[in-house]
């Protein structure tokens, strides 16, 4: 089976602070770092990273030629992430010491993905495969319903965070992944508890609280392993990444999130983005030595 992913591709340019920037400070940073990111990217090299089969689907500028390429480099598919006239998209990552972040996203060409294109990619994937999508690419919907129409499980992994964007996928997915503050701003801005969301399986993750998953009226809870977080972000994703490619390989719901989960908390513990997503072999090393 295959997993086709609509996301997107950022060059992450991480600074080290002190504290976050409070409004109208300057402040210098204690180190930099440029890397490969974007929310789509870092699910597309979990996925690969777990065992999966990735097609991603985006749009990078001339710019961002290196980041395709680097993809490519790390196994996921790159047939259909294509070279257009506009620059890549970026994200300026803010860190503090305690692994809280800061993200300014600047889409560029991930906004540019054309539906004809999705068509003709989707028209590539079997009954079955898995469709996933984020926040930070054009033509969410119409990319859900087509994968639907062929059959494709589809996920939808609620970031950044809009509740507009939730309403128009919500009849057209089967997975929906949000963190604990998003799924409270859905209760705030949409009336809709989580025990009410009309998508078959609802994963919550909780950082250190571990997570819940709600499937057709009842719920569990899964504990998190516990760790000392270095940088929490791309941790979602490589959840998420890490969930998608063990469903795909056919495990159940409970053990897919157990390992997810263990993948994302290996995460926090590293410094980066898609280029630092743990193997396989990495997080059966972390928790060997645990
Ligand atoms: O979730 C982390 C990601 O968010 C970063 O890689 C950044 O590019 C933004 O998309
Ligand atoms: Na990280």
């Amino acid at each position: 089976m295959a997993i086709w992913n609509l996301g997107s591709v950022n060059a992450d340019l991480v600074y080290r602070l002190p504290h976050l920037p409070a409004p109208g400070e300057t402040l210098a940073a204690l180190s930099h770092q440029r890397g490969l990111g974007g929310k789509g990217a870092n699910m597309s090299v979990a996925a690969v990273r777990a065992g999966g089969d990735v097609h991603h689907i985006g749009a990078v500028g001339e710019d961002g030629v290196w980041m395709r390429d680097r993809l490519e480099d790390y196994g996921v598919g790159v047939a259909h992430i294509r070279v257009v006239d506009a620059a890549s998209g970026h994200a300026i990552i803010a860190l503090d010491g305690s692994g809280e972040n800061q993200i300014i996203i600047h889409p560029g060409a991930n906004i540019l993905v054309e539906m004809p294109v999705l068509e003709e990619v989707l028209s590539r994937a079997s009954a079955g495969d898995i469709a996933v999508f984020q926040n930070e690419t054009n033509v969410q919907r119409d990319f859900a319903r087509a994968a639907r129409d062929r059959g494709l499980r589809v996920c939808y992994a609620a970031a950044p965070f809009s509740v507009q964007a939730v309403r128009d996928v919500l009849d057209q997915i089967d997975i929906l992944v949000m963190n604990a503050v998003e799924a409270a701003q859905l209760e705030a801005e949409m009336g809709l508890a989580v025990a009410d969301i009309p998508v078959a399986d609802v994963v919550i993750t909780l950082g250190a609280d571990g997570c819940r998953w709600l499937h057709q009226g009842r719920e569990r809870h899964f504990d998190a392993p516990r760790v000392t977080p270095v940088d929490t972000t791309g941790a979602g994703d490589t959840f998420t990444g890490y969930l998608l490619a063990a469903l795909d390989n056919k495990q159940d719901m409970a053990r897919a999130i157990s390992r997810a989960q263990m993948a994302g908390a290996v995460m926090v513990t590293r410094l980066g983005t898609a280029d630092v997503i743990p193997t396989q072999d990495d997080i059966d090393q972390f928790f060997a030595s645990f």
